[in-house]
């Protein structure tokens, strides 16, 4: 084990290992990588608040809990005001940055309007905070005129890199390509964005091998900034069939922070998220995650009256807090997991600034 904690790169096997170990060993391992790694990056952990302004969805994921075809779920679209005003918070509290999320749409009103958003957020906040935008597959051209409006990171997971099990959780049309997906990654690249991916963990049919080939799809695709969470299967999804063929939960959740650590050895100067579906399983689940590799956490600051409706998983944390208390409590939970809040600071992925 200790020589895997220093080699330089990590094979397939070696990866699979880490990520499937239990126990003593286990604990380990996760102490290794959070000891090694602030003495290389330092305790320094970026906030990003995060708004999931709309759930109006074009997709059908077979695992989310918005998709198109959910008719259960209760459709909200927060309005450009309070979209800002939560900017203006995230500013007003140092969050270093804004995260813009909701489902997909690519309709020319939807495109423009966020373009027109983008332009208004950094005006109202000086152009000092950071934008990330997580607004699924577009064309290059709608990429490059949100590039330019000033979003300047974009997440999009890849959600699991294996061709074979994205055609498990994602019904096999047009709108849900898999190298359509690949190609979206490489276009906001090439456009200059952070861009950022992830999977799911502990999907039905998955296996240690794949979720290492996760990681080293991330590496091969020079990636610059990483979330990644357990799955969490939702009822009103067609993934409930299999609910008895998942790991259990607890599970989800170890192999989860065994995933993070993996991939902070893998790649050390990378931004890495603490994911909410951390916490839906266990109450300080983003503050171990922190612990093992993770620096980077996404309060959210959606506007209470709808968080409770973007429910893509459910037992969601923190949907009927207000944003102010969720940022007070989590600057004294980062306390807690021994890290420093880089206030007011964009937090770029060092990765990226090293690539530019
Ligand atoms: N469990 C965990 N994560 C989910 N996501 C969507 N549905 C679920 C679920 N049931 C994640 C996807 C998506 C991100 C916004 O939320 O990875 O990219
Ligand atoms: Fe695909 Fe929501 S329908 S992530």
């Amino acid at each position: 084990m200790d020589i895997l904690l220093v080699k330089e790169t990590l094979t397939r096997d070696e990866l699979s290992f880490l990520i499937s170990l239990e126990g003593v060993e286990r604990d380990y391992f996760l102490k290794s990588v959070g000891n090694k790694y602030i003495e290389t990056l330092g305790k320094k952990v970026y906030f990003r608040g995060l708004v999931e302004f709309s759930n109006y969805c074009t997709k059908d994921c077979y695992y989310c809990g918005i998709r198109k075809s959910n008719n259960h779920s209760e459709r909200y679209d927060i309005d450009d005001q309070a979209i800002i005003e939560a900017a203006i918070f995230a500013h007003e509290n140092k969050y270093g940055s804004l995260v813009l999320q909701s489902g997909e749409r690519s309709d020319t009103t939807f495109t423009s309007r966020i373009t027109n958003l983008l332009k208004a957020i950094k005006e109202a906040t000086n152009g000092e905070l950071g934008i990330t935008i997580s607004l699924g597959e577009q064309s290059e051209e709608v990429y490059r005129e949100w590039f330019e409006a000033g979003a300047h990171r974009y997440l999009l997971r890849i959600e699991s890199s294996n061709k074979e099990l994205y055609y498990k959780i994602h019904p096999e049309d047009e709108k849900h390509n898999f190298e359509t997906r690949i190609n979206c990654l490489k276009t906001l690249q090439k456009i200059g964005y952070q861009t950022g991916t992830g999977v799911m963990i502990g999907l039905p049919f998955q296996s240690y091998e794949q979720l290492a080939d996760d990681l080293l799809f991330f590496k091969d695709m020079n990636i610059d900034m990483v979330g990644m969470g357990p799955f969490i299967e939702h009822t009103e999804t067609p993934l409930y069939a299999h609910k008895d063929i998942l790991w259990p939960l607890q599970r989800r959740f170890d192999v989860s922070l065994n995933m993070i650590a993996a991939l902070r050895l893998l790649m050390p100067d990378i931004n890495i998220a603490a994911a909410t579906a951390l916490q839906a399983i266990d109450p300080m689940g983003r503050e171990k995650a922190l612990r093992f590799g993770a620096n980077v956490i996404m309060p959210n600051i959606t506007p209470t009256l709808h968080r409770k409706d973007y429910t893509l998983y459910e037992n969601k944390p923190c949907t009927d807090e207000g944003a102010e208390d969720c940022s007070n409590c989590l600057s004294i939970r980062v306390e807690m997991a021994g890290r420093e809040i880089g206030y007011s600071e964009w937090g770029d992925s060092k990765h990226y600034v090293k690539r530019h």
